[in-house]
């Protein structure tokens, strides 16, 4: 594992630490770091109207986005289960806007981490492109 890859999983842990995840008991944290270097975090955020809810990545990329920010390079999800977790299909679309080239590492609580690209877990993704008149 390298530096920036176990500083990036510390901090996603510390954020789960905040998940508010009463009604599934699964407690999600995520940490997405920009181009600069700059870390903004997210935790699961759960509702009693279960559709209110919001997951980790949601929550961290929506904080990084409204302070200013659309560059993105890595983001780290920790889980409550051995097993790493892969972001839901609503959070890859969203990440997928800003950042298409994003490296994943996704955590369980034993310890297992798991490493994918962004562009691999969304094939053929609807993009912005798509609606510009210089699409591909
Ligand atoms: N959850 C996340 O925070 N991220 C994901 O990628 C999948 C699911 C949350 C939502 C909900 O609070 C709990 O995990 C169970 O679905």
């Amino acid at each position: 594992m390298n530096q920036n890859q176990a500083e990036l999983i510390a901090l996603a842990r510390m954020a789960q630490e905040r998940a508010y995840a009463p009604y599934s008991n699964y407690r999600v944290g995520a940490a997405l770091q920009t181009v600069s270097g700059k870390v903004y975090s997210g935790c699961n955020i759960e509702n009693i109207s279960y559709g209110a809810t919001v997951c980790a990545e949601r929550v961290a990329v929506f904080k990084a986005v409204s302070s200013g920010e659309r560059c993105f390079t890595a983001l780290a999800v920790v889980v409550s289960d051995d097993r790493p977790a892969y972001p839901c299909g609503i959070c890859r679309q969203v990440l997928f806007e800003f950042a298409p080239d994003l490296v994943l590492y996704l955590r369980g609580c034993r310890g297992t981490v798991e490493t994918a690209l962004l562009r691999d877990l969304l094939p053929r993704a609807f993009k912005p492109a798509l609606l510009t008149e210089d699409a591909e």
